[in-house]
């Protein structure tokens, strides 16, 4: 039995399979995300570890023998996230997470410093976590003082389950730190960052060891072995193992709290110009691209607290029935934007209202407005030197057919639905458990599930969409000049 458990930013996950992958039970326990101030975005880690106790709990509750027989756990987490852990492995301040914009002023700092791009095959965006670490130098100076580590939010996890300071390449990459290339910690980078190589955990790669649980909590889950922790990986790397998205130039996206079009790659090939990030993959000498949106269930999540509705009645609202695109458009940069524009102070719109624009025209200008996102970051992976043939859908976002049908006829790409399962970052972070603790063939356990269905275009609406996406275009550079 392997065990993944995977930290999302809205609650953690966890899974159970069996030697043959099979999903035995999956568990999950919710997170919320505190916004003290505009742009800011905070978890406290110690929610983390209640969450992880309540999920496997969970587990336990359900299935005590199959959890005793836990040989191998693997992580999964949100990235770019900033745990600030003192000497005594005491955390300094409220994780700073993936989606917070506090630092676009470091960032820019950071990334005019042409060594940061060089070095990462990536813009410094400032999700990422070296500008919030030089936010927490210019602004709380005494935390900065006492930074012993920077863990990332699963390593944070990873150091309570196994007391030690343990990070691997997919999620490192996304630092600001990372020699992508070479797959190391740069003390160069570091150092402009007032930083050093201790403060940094050690690194593997996701499919290895990345550390053993403690006697005590696996007393407590009732494990018997010992139990290897793999390295694991960020949340969008694990779920390219859930999926099997490790052949170059196989892909996915993912509709979840942000959006994401992933492509595996089996050379480094950064394009930081075009906003794409080109990151480690979790498995040895591979990695990966991918155009990153800000928000995507999350604008329709947020469309739902406006309206009092929940996202599924507004779906149901809008239908199955791909219509041309609405009159209405809707930007998704309600907590600015990455890919690919880098744009932390770009906020959403509403463009184009009339009397007519009843709720469901602006739930389907929602769901339009991060389709044509998506189609934007589709846009960069090509100019990257990354041609999409098909692509899998998955995330929350991909239970709505009607999203499916705008992406495939928005990209001009066949979206494969998997049969059915729960093939995301949970499942992958069990997979990469299994690697650690077995040291099987990566590829042959990282294998894509078979495709239930595929949603093809709607090539009558090409054209509509064609027009609605330019015109969604030309929209950033008319309300940039408005934004703060
Ligand atoms: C990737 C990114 C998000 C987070 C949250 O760069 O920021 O996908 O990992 O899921």
């Amino acid at each position: 039995m392997y065990l993944g458990l995977d930290l999302g930013t809205s609650g953690l996950k966890a899974m159970l399979i069996d030697e043959s992958q099979k999903v035995i039970a999956s568990a999950d326990a919710p997170l919320t995300v505190s916004r003290l101030h505009h742009g800011w975005s905070e978890q406290n880690p110690a929610d983390w570890l209640s969450a992880c106790q309540v999920a496997v709990g969970r587990l336990k509750e359900r299935h005590p023998s199959e959890l005793a027989a836990v040989k191998g756990i693997g992580l999964s987490g949100h990235m770019h996230g900033a745990t600030l852990v003192g000497a005594s492995g005491d955390v300094l301040r409220p994780c700073i997470l993936w989606n917070d914009t506090r630092s676009y002023v470091e960032a820019a700092q950071l990334d005019d410093d042409p060594r940061f791009r060089a070095i990462t095959g990536n813009i410094v965006f400032p999700g990422f976590t070296a500008p919030k670490l030089v936010w927490v130098r210019n602004n709380e100076p005494d935390t900065f003082a006492k930074v012993s580590k920077v863990l990332l939010p699963k390593d944070y996890l990873r150091y309570w389950l196994t007391g030690e300071y343990i990070s691997e390449m997919s999620d490192s990459a996304g630092t600001s730190w990372l020699d992508t290339e070479k797959r190391d910690w740069s003390d160069e980078l570091l150092s402009a960052t007032e930083l050093k190589r201790e403060q940094m955990p050690d690194l593997v790669e996701g499919s290895q060891a990345g550390g053993v649980l403690k006697q005590a909590l696996a007393s407590e889950w009732g494990m018997t072995g010992p139990v290897v922790v793999a390295g694991g990986a960020g949340d969008n790397a694990a779920s390219a193992c859930g999926m099997g998205t490790v052949a170059n130039g196989s892909a996915f996206v993912s509709l979840g709290t942000s959006g994401v079009v992933f492509a595996a790659n089996d050379r480094y090939l950064p394009k930081p110009e075009s906003a794409v990030h080109a990151f480690c993959h979790a498995l040895p000498a591979t990695w990966h691209q991918m155009g990153v949106i800000l928000s995507a269930t999350d604008a329709l999540n947020w469309y739902a607290k406006v309206t009092d509705k929940t996202p599924a009645e507004l779906t149901a609202e809008v239908g199955d029935t791909l219509q041309a695109p609405s009159e209405v458009t809707f930007l998704p940069y309600l907590s600015g934007e990455r890919t690919p524009h880098n744009d932390a102070a770009i906020r959403g719109a509403f463009i184009g209202l009339a009397h007519e624009s009843d709720r469901a025209a602006m739930t389907q200008a929602v769901m339009e407005g991060v389709t044509f996102a998506l189609r934007d970051s589709m846009e960069a992976l090509k100019a990257a030197g990354t041609n999409l043939e098909r692509i899998t859908a998955i995330g929350g976002g991909s239970r709505s057919r009607y999203w499916l049908k705008a992406i495939a006829t928005a990209l001009n790409l066949p979206v494969d639905i998997p049969a059915d399962g729960d093939f995301g970052a949970a499942f992958g972070a069990a997979r990469l458990g299994l690697l650690a603790a077995t040291g099987g063939d990566p590829l042959a356990v990282c294998t894509p599930p078979e495709t239930a269905e595929t949603v093809e275009p709607e090539t009558a609406l090409s054209d509509a969409f064609e027009t609605a996406y330019q015109r969604y275009r030309a929209l950033y550079p008319a309300i940039k000049p408005l934004s703060g």
